[in-house]
């Protein structure tokens, strides 16, 4: 079988978020199922810098207007994932971030450079490169989002296509003219098309046509089909049916493992947890804090941004200092945020240290610290919280979407059957976080409690193999080509109705077969 699997970024070719991870993991996992899995994705200068054997492998012609674009193949570091790149200077290389400038505005053209990026996966499935085409094209996220339409348009026969939604709230909505600057068909600019609220939605166009769309956690999948977490696209969702699920991520457990990993002053495992203890005075030592081990230390590795509840994780440090713990934060964003912890970290030095993202510090904050903060107000899976968990970092965790999914509370009833790993808060206020990290705090002074906690956390398996064999059931259901009542749905076992009760649009978009063009 044979997957193309399109991403925006791929660790460690480019990096802003868990979506990176997950599309070097997942891959990596479904080749060792024996998937002949290869990636697609722009071609940022920092990525073709670290690409492994790049070589052009073929030229896109004058598509959508950019001249000099070229596909480069290669493979990622490490894994040795075949990947192709998409080298298009005027799109793809400039100053600042994947998709904002260095001011956090978003880039003017991005309908254009992931137009572009979901042409050239298009392109790719249906032949471009005589020597490989794909069985099944698996997209995530709007930024891959209209590769199901693109291929909807002509002729010919063309493979499955499925959409993974690693995050609901961005949607890649432009203006209604980007339709004829990517080349569609003003047809499609309908309510029960990829229009959305007077726009284009990306995310909406790869909703309506991929034949089965899936999101990052069970628990999640649930949670979008409510106006309170469906950001305007529930009811898009709700008319999937079975052909819309949860498959819940996992990590890299070679990449996140304490007893290998080279970021670690020294490594240990569930066995022998005296290197935790020295990975912990390390961090201490070069982050400017007191070295005492027996001092709490608490670590926050996150994007400052409202979803995360950095804003209440801010208000809540002064409780935490009082409480005599220490704190880390390693992230970046929201500047006003950015700056409030700062003035913290002044306020409070010796005891709060704040430090910009860093893969690296990333891992040593990790195993240095004693509690991961990992609230939101939303969260599609999260990976922080399954890396701590791996390093018997126990987290604390709101009850939502895949934090839910992925830590147990230590509640009276989970501590005595052996399957607390964390601290769960239900509400997102300051005073329910406080009152999650004073129950972590309260433990933490309970050694022989604690030990178990850790034990329990770093025994739990986060691994992919149990989710890439359910994305493999899938892709082999969508390859069941002409029967449309399996080809369509997931894996998951079913609630809600077929796919192919969707509204009118998604069965002519569909077609009987759900391959037919339209
Ligand atoms: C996005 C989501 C996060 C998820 C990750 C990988 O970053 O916000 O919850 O874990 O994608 O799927």
């Amino acid at each position: 079988m044979r997957v193309l699997f399109v991403a925006s970024e791929v660790f460690p070719l480019a990096k802003s978020g868990g979506l990176a991870d997950v599309s070097s993991a997942l891959p990596m996992a479904l080749t060792r199922q024996g998937i002949d899995v290869r990636l697609l994705m722009p071609g940022y200068p920092s990525a073709l810098a670290r690409l492994i054997d790049p070589c052009v492998e073929a030229r896109f012609g004058s598509l959508l207007g950019i001249k000099d674009a070229t596909l480069v193949s290669g493979r990622l570091a490490h894994s040795h994932l075949p990947i192709w790149l998409i080298d298009a200077p005027s799109l793809f290389d400039r100053p600042g971030g994947l998709y904002q400038d260095g001011h956090g505005r978003d880039w003017p053209d991005n309908a254009l450079r992931f137009g572009f990026l979901a042409h050239a996966a298009a392109m790719i499935a249906r032949g471009f490169l005589p020597q490989w085409k794909p069985d099944i094209v698996h997209v995530n996220d709007w930024h891959a989002g209209l590769t199901p339409l693109l291929l909807a348009l002509g002729g010919g026969p063309k493979p499955a296509t499925l959409l993974t939604i690693h995050n609901l709230a961005y949607q890649g909505n432009f203006p209604p003219e980007t339709l004829s600057v990517l080349g569609i068909p003003n047809r499609f600019f309908r309510t029960d098309g990829v229009e959305f609220h007077g726009q284009v939605s990306f995310l909406k166009a790869g909703i309506r046509l991929s034949d089965s769309v899936t999101t990052v956690s069970p628990n999640y999948a649930k949670e979008v089909l409510t106006p309170e977490f469906g950001c305007g696209m529930d009811g898009i969702l709700r008319d999937r049916g079975e052909s819309f699920c949860g498959i819940l991520n996992g990590i890299d457990t070679d990449l996140w493992n304490p007893a290998t990993d080279p970021h670690l002053a020294n490594p240990y495992d569930v066995h022998d947890m005296s290197g935790k203890r020295a990975c912990k005075a390390d961090l201490q030592s070069s982050f400017g804090l007191r070295v005492d081990r027996d001092r709490p230390l608490i670590g926050f590795v996150s994007r400052l941004a409202h979803q995360k509840m950095a804003d209440v994780v801010l208000e809540s440090v002064p409780s935490i200092a009082a409480a005599g713990a220490q704190f880390v934060l390693v992230g970046e964003g929201d500047p006003a945020l950015a700056a409030a912890f700062q003035h913290l970290g002044d306020r409070y030095r010796g005891s709060i240290a704040i430090r910009t993202y860093d893969e690296a510090l990333a891992h040593r904050l990790y195993a240095g610290a004693d509690i991961l903060l990992a609230p939101a107000r939303f969260e599609p899976c999260g990976l922080t919280q399954m890396y701590a968990l791996r390093y018997g970092t126990l987290p604390v965790v709101r009850k939502t979407g895949g934090l839910a999914d992925t830590v147990a509370d230590t509640t009276g009833a989970m501590l005595s059957c052996d399957m607390a790993t964390g601290f769960v808060f239900e509400d997102a206020t300051l005073p329910a976080l406080v009152g999650a990290i004073e129950r972590a705090l309260a433990l933490y002074r309970q050694p022989l409690i604690w030990r178990r906690l850790q034990q329990q956390a770093m025994l739990r398996d986060f691994s992919w193999n149990e989710s890439a064999a359910k994305y493999m059931l899938l892709y082999s259901r969508l390859l069941v080509i002409g029967n449309p009542q399996s080809a369509g749905g997931c894996v998951m076992g079913g609630r809600g109705k077929s796919c192919e009760t969707g509204s009118h649009m998604t069965r002519v978009l569909r077609g009987r077969s759900s391959r037919r063009s339209i």
